[in-house]
C-alpha cells in the first residue's frame, strides 16, 4: 500500500471552529484542538493517564455535519470522527456558559486563599477563572472545610480544601507506578483525596503527582511557601541525574533552585520525574569554587596556567583522559579534538567515568541504570564507528573501557593525565595508589570544584576553574539517542571558560590548534561540530527545540534530504 493510500487511511477530516483539521484516527477533540489552534480548557484530562471525565470542563458541542447544532459533549472523551463539526467557547455561547456554570461549580467549595497559596501565578483555576468565568461569587452560605495541610508522605502535602477532585494524582499512582498510594475517600461535597490506610506516598516517582496537580492542593514539603513564582527565573532545560535526560522547567531564585517541575514530553518522560533527579537537584553545583587557575594550591593567571598545562601534556609518554559523565556532547568533542590534534592520541585514550547500577521496578519505569546523562553522547564521539546504527550496550562498553584505562594509569604505565569535569574518576575509585601516580604525574585538571582536601583537583599540576553543568548551553544524547539542549539556570562567573575556549588557547600554546579561529561562542563551536560529526550533519539548535530529536530517525530524513537534492538538481539541470 502507498504511504499516500495509508495517510488518507488514517487521518480524519472535520471542522473545529470553521477550521478545518486533519488528524490522526483516535484523537481526541482536545488533542485535535491544539492542532487547530484552539484552546479547549481542561483539568482532568491527561495525554499520558486514562479518561476520567470527570472536571467536565472540557465541554464543546459536537455535531456530525455543518449545520447540525450539535450537543454538549466532553471533549477528553471524544474521538474524532470523519465529517465531524465541533463548537469551542469561542463560536458557541452555550459552551461558554457550560464552562462558566462548571467553574462556578467548581469554586463552590474552593478557599480564596490564593494570596497564601504556593500555585498563585501558575494555577489552572486562577487562569480559568480570569478567561471563562470573571464574575463574582454568588455563593453565600458557609464553605465546606477539610484538611488544610495533611502530609502524604515524606516529599507531598496535601490541602484538601484547595482539591478540585481530578483525580490525576490518584491516577498517575494506579497507572503509572503501579503503587497505589492514593484514593478518593467519602461522598458528594465532602469527598477528600487521601492516602490508602497502610500506606504512604513513599514511591520513586512521588513528587510528579505534584507538577499533575492542576491547583495548590498538593506541594512539595522542602519547596513550601519559598516564593512566589513571579519572582523566579525559570529556564526549560533536562535533568542530569541519568541518560532518561527528563525534560524538567527549572525555577531559581538568588542562585538558588527553589523549584524543578517535569515539563512534558511524550517521547521521553511523558510528564513524571523522580524524587531522586527532583530534589537532588543541586547535588551536582560544587559548594566550593575557585574563579581562577591554581597551581599546588596557589592562584595563577590564565597564561600562567595554559604554560604549565603545555609543559605537562606536550611530549611522547602515553595519554589517558577521564571525562566528567556530566559533560556536554560539545565539551566531549572538544577535548576529543585537543586529544586527536594536539596531544598526538586517540580517542582509544579517552574514557567516560560511567557505572551502571541497579534499580527498582518502579524506578525502572522511566530512570536509567547509570548516572551519565550524555553517556550516550559520549559513545558517538569515543566509538563513532560503532554508533552508526544504535548501540544497546553502551554503558556496558563504556564502563569496562574506564574500567581498564584506571588500572593502565595505576599500573603506571601513563605519565600524561588529563581528567574533565566533576567526577572524572569517581570518589569512591580514589585510593592510595591511585592518589599516588596522580601526584606524580604531569595531571591536567578542567573542573568546577576548587582543590580542596585530598580530591583530584588538589593532586593536579595546574587546574582550570570551569562552569558547572547548570551554567552552560549545550546539547546532551539521552540512552534512546534523542539530542537535547542543557541551558543555563544558573548565571556563571565571566572569569569561567566554556571548555572549548579552554582547549582553544591550550592547543594553540601547545602549537597544534584544535579548534578553529573562526569559532569565537558556543553557537559558532556548534555549528563546527555538527559539520565534522556525520551522525549530526546538518543539525542546528532550532531542530532540536524544546523537545529534542531523536539522532537516528533525523538520519534516514537527513539521506532523504540529500536524494531530494540531487533529484532536484538533476532536474533543474535537465529544465
Ligand atoms: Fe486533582 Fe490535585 Fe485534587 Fe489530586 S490533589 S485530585 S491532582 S486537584
Ligand atoms: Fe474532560 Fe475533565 S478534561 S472532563
Amino acid at each position: 500500500m502507498s504511504t499516500e493510500a495509508k495517510n488518507s487511511e488514517t487521518l480524519v477530516n472535520l471542522t473545529i471552529d470553521q477550521r478545518q483539521v486533519s488528524v490522526p484516527k483516535g484523537t481526541n477533540l482536545i488533542e485535535a484542538a491544539k492542532l487547530a489552534g484552539v484552546e479547549i480548557p481542561y483539568y482532568c484530562y491527561h495525554p499520558h493517564l486514562s479518561v476520567a471525565g470527570n472536571c467536565r470542563m472540557c465541554q464543546c458541542k459536537v455535531g456530525g455535519k455543518i449545520g447540525d447544532g450539535g450537543k454538549l459533549s466532553i471533549a477528553c472523551n471524544t474521538q474524532v470522527q470523519e465529517g465531524m463539526v465541533v463548537y469551542t467557547q469561542q463560536s458557541a455561547p452555550e459552551v461558554a456558559e457550560a464552562q462558566r456554570a462548571t467553574l462556578e461549580f467548581i469554586l463552590i467549595n474552593h478557599p480564596l486563599d490564593c494570596t497564601v497559596c504556593d500555585q498563585a501565578g501558575h494555577c489552572k483555576l486562577q487562569d480559568y477563572y480570569y478567561d471563562y468565568n470573571a464574575e463574582p461569587s454568588r455563593f453565600t452560605e458557609e464553605k465546606v472545610h477539610k484538611v488544610k495541610a495533611e502530609p502524604l508522605g515524606p516529599e507531598v502535602m496535601l490541602d484538601g480544601e484547595r482539591c478540585i477532585l481530578c483525580s490525576r494524582c490518584v491516577r498517575f499512582c494506579d497507572e503509572i507506578t503501579e503503587t497505589s498510594e492514593l484514593g478518593m475517600f467519602n461522598r458528594g461535597d465532602h469527598t477528600v483525596i487521601g492516602v490508602v490506610p497502610g500506606k504512604e506516598l513513599t514511591n520513586p516517582l512521588a513528587g510528579s503527582v505534584v507538577d499533575l496537580c492542576p491547583v495548590g492542593a498538593l506541594t512539595h514539603r522542602r519547596w513550601r511557601f519559598n516564593t512566589r513564582i513571579w519572582y523566579t527565573d525559570q529556564v526549560d532545560t533536562i535533568c542530569v541525574g541519568c541518560s532518561t535526560g527528563c525534560n524538567v522547567k527549572v525555577a531559581t531564585r538568588d542562585g538558588e533552585f527553589v523549584q524543578i517541575k517535569s515539563r512534558l514530553n511524550s517521547a521521553v518522560n511523558q510528564e513524571w520525574l523522580c524524587d531522586e533527579g527532583r530534589y537532588g537537584f543541586d547535588r551536582f553545583q560544587p559548594k566550593t569554587r575557585s574563579l581562577t587557575p591554581t597551581a599546588a594550591g596557589q592562584s595563577i593567571n590564565l597564561e600562567q596556567a595554559l604554560k604549565l598545562a603545555q609543559q605537562a601534556l606536550s611530549g611522547q609518554g602515553a595519554l589517558a583522559v577521564f571525562l566528567s559523565p556530566l559533560l556536554t556532547v560539545e565539551d566531549i568533542f572538544a577535548i576529543s579534538q585537543l586529544v586527536t590534534k594536539s596531544l598526538g592520541g586517540n580517542l582509544a585514550d579517552v574514557a567516560v567515568q560511567i557505572r551502571e547500577r541497579s534499580l527498582t521496578a518502579v524506578e525502572a519505569k522511566l530512570v536509567s541504570p547509570d548516572y551519565a546523562p550524555n553517556a550516550y553522547g559520549a559513545q558517538l564521539i569515543l566509538n563513532p564507528a560503532a554508533s552508526a546504527k544504535y548501540v544497546e550496550n553502551f554503558r556496558a562498553e563504556l564502563e569496562k573501557r574506564y574500567l581498564e584505562l584506571l588500572e593502565r594509569v595505576r599500573s603506571g604505565g601513563i605519565s600524561r593525565i588529563l581528567l574533565v569535569g566533576h567526577e572524572a574518576i569517581r570518589d569512591v575509585d580514589i585510593d592510595a595508589k591511585l592518589r599516588e601516580v596522580l601526584r606524580a604525574s604531569s595531571t591536567v585538571v578542567l573542573s568546577a570544584k576548587a582543590p580542596v582536601g585530598e580530591n583530584f583537583e588538589a593532586l593536579a599540576k595546574v587546574v582550570f576553574p570551569t562552569r558547572s553543568v547548570y551554567e552552560k548551553d549545550g546539547t546532551m544524547i539521552n540512552s534512546s539517542g534523542r539530542i537535547q539542549r542543557l541551558k543555563t539556570v544558573l548565571k556563571a562567573s565571566q572569569n569561567l571558560l566554556p571548555i572549548w575556549e579552554i582547549v582553544k588557547k591550550l592547543s594553540a600554546e601547545i602549537g597544534a590548534p584544535a579548534i578553529s579561529n573562526n569559532v569565537t561562542d558556543d553557537r559558532s563551536f556548534f555549528r563546527s561540530m555538527v559539520e565534522q560529526l556525520s551522525l549530526l550533519e546538518g543539525l542546528t539548535l532550532a531542530e532540536i527545540g524544546d523537545q529534542g530529536v531523536s539522532i537516528y530517525d533525523r538520519s534516514v530524513k537527513a539521506s532523504d534530504r540529500r536524494d531530494a537534492t540531487a533529484k532536484n538538481f538533476a532536474s533543474s539541470a535537465v529544465i
